[in-house]
């Protein structure tokens, strides 16, 4: 009898896929470690200066040694910096961008809260996997609201006002003289907001189907002394109300719809006819090959997660997925009846589209 043949093994090639998975081992649970740290101001509180765990403990109104663990961690991740000479742990200047900085464009927290919260979903997605079902935005652990809009938001407060819509044809001009805007899909309403403080003179309607996004946006809305000129409803993207719009947008959302076609129909109709359809999406290529990198592997996560069961538990079920990519976005555009598509412009992380009728 012959014995089974091990198999031939590239020991480089093995030790090196080998250290990959430490890595992402390490990132899974940092994952958590991220989300603690920001829900108890603990990045915060470092970013004032190099402290032992005890004086952090004492700032923070923590338990030392759960801290002690957590300084550790942090640590040999490299999220914070360690001075074994003074015994003392301190953010760097780059670490206190990215983890204490809310307003920062590069603020990291909101993302681990979206994973973690996204990472509920996994045992109802892994029996999806066989029944084929989907499950709405809305079913979802509050983590990912949350996260979601800590996510965007510094993305959008880099990009929006200052190059995404000076980047659209007329739309600039048309939103400080004043016009009709329609944010659909608005979640929280990071994006309407931030519209509404750069162009005052403009009206803006955010509709989402999540009440619950719908009513913390409104919140927004009242504290940051604009309720008079942002209105926010609860409304599906085929049903949102009101026409003559002159200016509609949709941030990372058209993909999550079950029937963007539909939507998109939608849109138009509700368009002024020299009116622009703005549409946001994160940065894909179109073919499978070009998005296998570090940006690709997020988004085909959270998609597998979020977007596509989303668009699975509504009528029609597209399932677009986030790594749509243009062609597949310009078929959506062109099948609702918009005679002009183009990239208007992109970030390492959103392509922006400028659609017109
Ligand atoms: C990834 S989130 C983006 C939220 C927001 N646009 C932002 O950029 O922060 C996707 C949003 O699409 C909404 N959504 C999904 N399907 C929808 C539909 N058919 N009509 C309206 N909103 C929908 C979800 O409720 C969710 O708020």
């Amino acid at each position: 009898m012959s014995s089974p043949q091990a198999p031939k093994l590239d020991m480089d090639k093995l030790n090196a896929f080998i250290g990959q998975f430490v890595s992402d081992l390490g990132a899974a649970v940092h994952t958590g470690m991220v989300v603690i740290g920001e829900r108890l101001g603990l990045y915060k509180a470092l970013a004032k200066g190099p402290m032992t765990s005890a004086e952090l403990a004492a700032a923070t109104q923590t338990d030392e040694r759960y801290l002690r663990e957590w300084l550790a961690s942090q640590a040999a991740g490299g999220y914070i910096t360690f001075d074994a000479a003074a015994n003392k742990f301190s953010l760097n200047e780059e670490q206190a961008f990215t983890l204490a900085q809310e307003d920062s464009p590069a603020y990291l927290p909101g993302a681990f809260e979206l994973a973690l919260g996204s990472l509920a979903a996994v045992p109802r997605i892994a029996d999806s996997f066989r029944s084929g079902a989907g499950m709405g935005w809305h079913e979802h652990d509050d983590g990912v609201f949350h996260g979601c809009e800590k996510f965007f938001r510094p993305g959008y407060a880099a990009n929006l006002v200052s190059s995404w819509i000076p980047a659209l044809h007329d739309v600039q001009q048309k939103l400080e003289a004043g016009a009709r805007v329609a944010d659909v899909g608005c979640g929280k309403g990071a994006s309407t907001i931030l519209m509404a403080k750069a162009f005052p003179k403009s009206h803006f309607f955010g509709f989402d189907y999540h009440d619950k996004s719908i009513e913390a946006a409104r919140e927004t809305a009242q504290r940051e002394g604009i309720a008079d000129r942002v209105t926010f409803e609860v409304s599906k993207a085929k049903e949102f109300p009101g026409k003559d719009y002159d200016f509609v947008a949709v941030f990372d959302c058209l993909h999550d719809m079950g029937d963007p076609v539909g939507a998109a129909k939608h849109v138009r109709q509700s368009m002024a006819k020299d009116g622009t359809w703005m549409i946001v999406e994160p940065f894909a290529n179109d073919q499978l090959k070009d998005n296998l990198n570090p940006v690709g592997r997020v988004y085909y996560s959270f998609s597998t997660l979020l977007c596509t069961p989303c668009s699975r538990s509504q009528e029609v079920g597209l399932c677009l997925g986030a790594q749509a990519g243009e062609s597949r976005v310009r078929e959506v555009v062109t099948a609702a009846g918009f005679s002009r598509f183009r990239r208007a412009t992109e970030t390492p992380f959103n392509i922006v589209y400028e659609a017109r009728p």
